[in-house]
């Protein structure tokens, strides 16, 4: 297997980064290195913030490793997925040189990403077929050897688009891409779908990365814990190129509290849920009038085509009910992205779509 390491910035590829006064291993019992506080602030009774994170808490990164199927040498965390997709962006990419391969319509954050550190945007547009949207992996990887891509982003599930790229394609994408481009697979919404992880493709596929995070089968957006998963040699690489103390102590204490046993079995029972009330969702919705389309989904969202999009999202907002517009995405003129809510939320979705057409 090549080296994933090569890939990186030539000037990066030793950088040693900020050495903080934590990630230093000393030892004493009293701490004076790092120009913090000796006394508590009066709203931390138990002074648990007054010192500067371990910055990659230990028992978190283990726990991670585990839910994911990795080693924890294999994982980096951070404040969401989209810090580990600034981070992969900045340490390949040379500003005004290297370029990123996305697949619109897609999440933003990899084009906001790239157009930051002046990395070179390479569109490969998903195509609509009678299945619904799918990455046409054979343009992606003529696109990134022809236009000396450094990073191909693939969303699987995709948002909006809902759909998956199958694991054998993205296998073959990256071996034909060895030594040329990291291929990323964000799993930001990988619990809800039936597609395996690609995590398993690293054993022997190196110029492999793949983003999962909290922030939504796990119900913690708030607490910004995001992960990337690769080779431990470009890990390591990575963590060098992030800035200081990336997870905040209460944070890393209420994610360690939400992956207990406990705790992921209620999540597994929530997203069995709204894996359930997708179906039941997309069913309702491809029989209510003005729906132009629903696409499959293995997200915890629905894309969907409506013959006046303006008027149901006005009926939507009015019944106090947000979704996402999806009109100024393209290929997506007609069409609102519906996250999958309780039972009674999505209720709300379907009368207020119906009391609109039947008013119309
Ligand atoms: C596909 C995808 N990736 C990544 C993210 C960012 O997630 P995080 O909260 O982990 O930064 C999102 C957020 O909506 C997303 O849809």
């Amino acid at each position: 297997m090549s080296d994933p390491v090569d890939l990186v910035r030539e000037d990066l590829r030793g950088f040693a980064g900020y050495k903080s006064a934590r990630s230093e291993v000393l030892c004493g019992d009293v701490w004076l290195n790092a120009n913090e506080s000796a006394w508590a602030n009066p709203a931390d009774r138990q002074g648990l913030n007054r010192r500067y994170p371990d910055p990659q808490p230990q028992a978190l990164c283990e726990r991670l490793a585990r839910l994911y199927g990795c080693q924890p040498a294999q994982l980096l965390m951070g404040r969401g997925s989209d810090e580990a997709i600034d981070l992969l962006v900045r340490a390949l990419c040379v500003p005004g040189r290297d370029a990123v391969v996305v697949t619109p319509p897609v999440f933003g954050m990899y084009a906001v990403s790239a157009r930051l550190q002046d990395a070179r945007i390479v569109e490969v547009p998903l195509v609509d077929g009678k299945d619904g949207f799918a990455a046409d992996l054979d343009a992606i990887g003529r696109a990134a050897r022809e236009q000396g891509a450094k990073i191909v982003f693939l969303c699987s599930p995709s948002n909006p688009a809902g759909s998956t790229v199958p694991l054998d394609g993205i296998a073959r994408l990256a071996a034909s891409l060895a030594g040329q481009a990291l291929v990323v697979v964000d799993e930001a919404y990988g619990e809800f779908a039936d597609e395996p992880s690609a995590v398993s493709l690293l054993e022997t596929q190196a110029n492999i990365a793949v983003l999962r995070t909290l922030s939504k089968a796990h119900a913690l957006a708030a607490a910004r814990i995001g992960t990337v998963i690769a080779d431990a040699r470009l890990i390591d690489v990575l963590r060098r190129c992030q800035a200081p103390y990336p997870v905040p102590a209460p944070c890393a204490e209420i994610a360690l509290a939400g992956l207990s046993d406990a705790a992921l079995a209620r999540t597994r029972e929530r997203v069995a849920l709204v894996r359930s009330e997708r179906t039941r969702l997309h069913a309702r919705l491809q029989a209510t009038p003005g729906v132009r389309r629903v696409y499959p989904s293995q997200g915890n969202y629905l894309l969907v085509r409506f013959d006046d999009a303006e008027a149901a999202f006005h009926a939507l907002l009015t019944a106090g009910v947000v979704v996402r517009d999806q009109r100024a995405a393209p290929q997506l003129g007609d069409a609102l992205r519906i996250t999958i809510g309780s039972p009674d939320q999505n209720d709300r979705v379907l009368s207020a779509l119906r009391s609109q057409e039947a008013a119309a």
